[in-house]
């Protein structure tokens, strides 16, 4: 069976220093996106992509991409969530796809391994899962949101992972608990968080670490560093 990938490409990429949105940047020989859809489209269980852009995006047209039978546009809402929200409703009312898997990925992801999409479609928990790494670092728990802050404690780094995506979900379950979410005016940063706020458990399937998200300048020195060095 196949499945489809919903990919919120519609952020701005605030933290990138870039009038160019992150996932429009050059990597490889074309963009961040380009890479991501690469990886998703040449990989054998994927039936297609949703793609989310943004309202004012005029890049897309420039993909390579472009045009791709596999690949269906709309447009995205104002927060993650929201378009990732817009693209399982086209799967639900125009595809009548409720009671199926969907991934969920997002663009700014482009070192997507195939292995690890493998790893995460093989999992058989019933709610879902997520790709995440083990933490490496002595992680702190900060006295404070702001900064500067002090350290209130150490927290067991055996409990700690850092979230991936993709992200695979029951397409009616992750429409519920993204409308529960937003119902308690909660913003959820991935469909995971969404899903826990209603009480699920989603399993932890360790990823990549070559799947971090572009968000800082030197994360793409780093993503093309990668690229040079070996095929994915
Ligand atoms: O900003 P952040 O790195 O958390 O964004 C993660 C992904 O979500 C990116 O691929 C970004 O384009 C996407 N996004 C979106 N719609 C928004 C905000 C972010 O599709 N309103």
């Amino acid at each position: 069976a196949c499945i489809w990938v919903v990919v919120p490409a519609a952020g701005v990429g605030k933290r990138m220093q870039s009038n160019t949105p992150k996932q429009y940047l050059p990597l490889g020989a074309n963009t961040v996106l380009d890479c991501t859809l690469g990886q998703l489209l040449s990989h054998n269980k994927i039936a297609g992509v949703l793609l989310g852009l943004g309202s004012e995006d005029s890049y897309w047209p420039d993909s390579i991409w472009f045009g791709h039978e596999k690949i269906k546009t709309f447009v995205g809402g104002v927060e993650r969530a929201d378009t990732v929200r817009l693209g399982l409703d086209y799967l639900s009312n125009q595809l009548g796809l409720k009671n199926d898997f969907v991934l969920v990925h997002d663009a700014a992801r482009p070192l997507i391994a195939h292995q690890s999409i493998d790893d995460l479609l093989a999992n058989t928990n019933p709610c879902g899962g997520i790709l995440a790494i083990p933490a490496k670092d002595t992680i702190k728990q900060s006295l404070e949101t702001s900064k500067p802050s002090c350290v209130e404690k150490t927290i067991d780094r055996n409990l700690i992972w850092q979230a991936q995506t993709p992200q695979k979900f029951m397409i009616k379950t992750l429409i519920d608990a993204i409308d529960y979410a937003k119902s308690q005016g909660v913003e959820v940063t991935d469909e995971s968080s969404a899903m826990e706020l209603s009480g699920y458990q989603p399993a932890l399937i360790e990823g990549d670490t070559r799947n971090f998200k572009i968000t800082l300048p030197i994360d793409l020195v780093i993503a093309n560093a990668l690229l040079m060095h070996e095929p994915l």
